[in-house]
Parts: C-alpha cells; sequence; structure tokens
C-alpha cells in the first residue's frame, strides 16, 4: 500500500494582513492562545502518520526553524528549576520519528512554485500540502488524517473544500465536482483561481489541505504565470485533471481562516474557550462583558 509520509509547509509568504506583527516575525509563529499556527499544522501531519515535514521557507522566517529545533539554553534551565511540564511540552515539539527539512523559496513566485520547490525531496511519492493559514478543529483526528486515508483508499489525489458565501468566491480556488458513491468526495470537473463572484461556476472552495499524487510536479513545471503573476497551485491541479481524478473532499470540523483578523480572533476566542489553563475563567470574562 502506498503511504503518505511527506507535508509539504508552504511558509515563505508575507503576511501582509498582519502588519506590523508581521514585519519581523513569520505570520506562522503568531499563536492561538499559547502555541503558534504552524505548530497546529505540523501536528496535524504527524497526527496523520506523516514523519518528513517539508517547509518552504523564505526570508524573516528564520525562528520557525528556531522552533522545531533543539532549544539547549532553555531546556537545561527548565531542567534547573524543575519546570517538568514546561520541559514536556517543549521537548514533545517534534516527536522523534519526525525529521524536518527547509528549503528556500528564493523567490516569491506563488504557492505552485513553493510546492515545486519540495520536488527534489520528494520525488515519485503523494505527498499532503498544508496552508498553516487554514486552521481546521475536527476534535480528534485532523483534516489531514481524513484526507490520507481517502487517499490511500483511492489513490488519487483529494482536495479540502467547503462551500463559501459567493461574495468571496475571489478568495479561493472553486471546483466544478460531481457527487461519487462516498458522500463526501465529488470528483473535480473544473478548478480556477480566485474567480470574480459573477463567474464563479459553483461556490466550492478549495481550503488549505491537498494530498496530491506527484504527477503535480510535472504539471507544475509546465504551468505559466496566473493569477496575481504568480504561478498557482489551483492551475496546476487544473493541468492534472487532463491526467488523472481529482477528487473533493468535504471534510468535517470548522475551518478558521487564520490569515484574516476576523479568522484569527475567531479561532483564538474557540481556542481559549476549551484551553485547560483558562477557559472557565474566560469563560466568566465573556459573560461579564455579555458576550
Ligand atoms: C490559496 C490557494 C487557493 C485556496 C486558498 C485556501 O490562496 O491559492 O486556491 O483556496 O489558499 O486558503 P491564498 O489564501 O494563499 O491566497
Amino acid at each position: 500500500m502506498i503511504k503518505v509520509t511527506k507535508a509539504v509547509f508552504p511558509v515563505a509568504g508575507q503576511g501582509t494582513r498582519f502588519l506590523p506583527a508581521t514585519k519581523a516575525n513569520p505570520k506562522e509563529m503568531l499563536p492561538i492562545v499559547d502555541k503558534p499556527l504552524i505548530q497546529y499544522a505540523a501536528e496535524e501531519a504527524v497526527a496523520a502518520g506523516i514523519t518528513e515535514l517539508i517547509f518552504i521557507t523564505g526570508r524573516t522566517k528564520r525562528s520557525i526553524t528556531d522552533h522545531f529545533d533543539k532549544a539547549y539554553e532553555l531546556e537545561t534551565e527548565l531542567e534547573k528549576k524543575g519546570k517538568t511540564q514546561k520541559l514536556d511540552v517543549v521537548r514533545s515539539i517534534v516527536p522523534e520519528n519526525v525529521t524536518c527539512i527547509y528549503i528556500r523559496q528564493s523567490e516569491p513566485l506563488g504557492l505552485g512554485h513553493a510546492v515545486l520547490c519540495a520536488k527534489p525531496v520528494i520525488g515519485n511519492e503523494p505527498f499532503a500540502v498544508i496552508l498553516p493559514d487554514d486552521l481546521i478543529d475536527d476534535g480528534l483526528r485532523g483534516a489531514t488524517k481524513q484526507m490520507v486515508d481517502k487517499y490511500e483508499r483511492q489513490r488519487k489525489s483529494v482536495i479540502a473544500c467547503m462551500n463559501v458565501p459567493r461574495e468571496d468566491t475571489n478568495k479561493y480556488g472553486i471546483v466544478e465536482a460531481i457527487p461519487t458513491d462516498d458522500s463526501s468526495l465529488f470528483k473535480i470537473s473544473s478548478i480556477v483561481e480566485k474567480p470574480k463572484p459573477e463567474n464563479a461556476p459553483t461556490t466550492l472552495g478549495v481550503v488549505g489541505r491537498y494530498v496530491l499524487s506527484p504527477e503535480i510536479f510535472y504539471c507544475l513545471e509546465d504551468t505559466p504565470r496566473g493569477e496575481g503573476n504568480e504561478i498557482q497551485l489551483t492551475d496546476a491541479i487544473s493541468l492534472l485533471l487532463n491526467k488523472e481524478s481529482v477528487y473533493a473532499f468535504e471534510f468535517e470540523g470548522t475551518r478558521y481562516d487564520c490569515g484574516s483578523k476576523l479568522g484569527y480572533m475567531q479561532a483564538s476566542v474557540e481556542y481559549a474557550l476549551k484551553d485547560d489553563d483558562i477557559s472557565s475563567e474566560f469563560n466568566n470574562y465573556l459573560k461579564e462583558r455579555n458576550i
């Protein structure tokens, strides 16, 4: 059986919507309560059985590498002070069987180009793509696990999708797809990047989780610059459709768009309400404020 063991995290984007917070810090390091977005994404990959985490990074992203690296001084300090719980938190960020690989995307040529940068380390295997801006809470296995299970059964690329408001189609890849015997899977007949609401064929939008067949790399190599003058993953998937079936997957769980201030704050509130340390006090605070 083909196993999905590699995941790509495109983290070279600038995060202009969060300036000034993202002037010197990566947007992927913004915390939801006490954990950076990139760690939620990495944990979701690990929960799906993935053992190689491939980060496509850029300038000002060094703290991501530091976050997943060993922190000798901090660990020694926590050990000396007997703060064993905190020490465990720091040490368990990357499980021992998991490897982190970093590739610099030297030019900001878009999501498709970022994924293509991973070709030398992925080779001829299926792989996941996880966009850390899209935080998905399914309360259990994680969206990537749901998708890896589908891929391993079907051996066809799977893309996470959800219905989006028509006025927002210009923020998403939009697919046209037909139902299959599996009520969560739809066979894609077309995909287009960020169409205007009046041109969008449907309102089924792509969210940031993909499990792709390695054929996508050849499609990416043939993909010209598209929307925003960037090489779009969506356009490469459109080429892939000429060679293989690709499925839209309606995942279980709630997705927060943490690339926007509103989605980020919604996620922060929801995760604070279930945080072991602060949930009850935070709940009381919201009640006092009549929220
Ligand atoms: C990217 C993709 C888009 C997808 C979206 C999901 O866009 O290009 O197709 O719908 O992620 O979050 P971005 O949000 O990076 O502009």
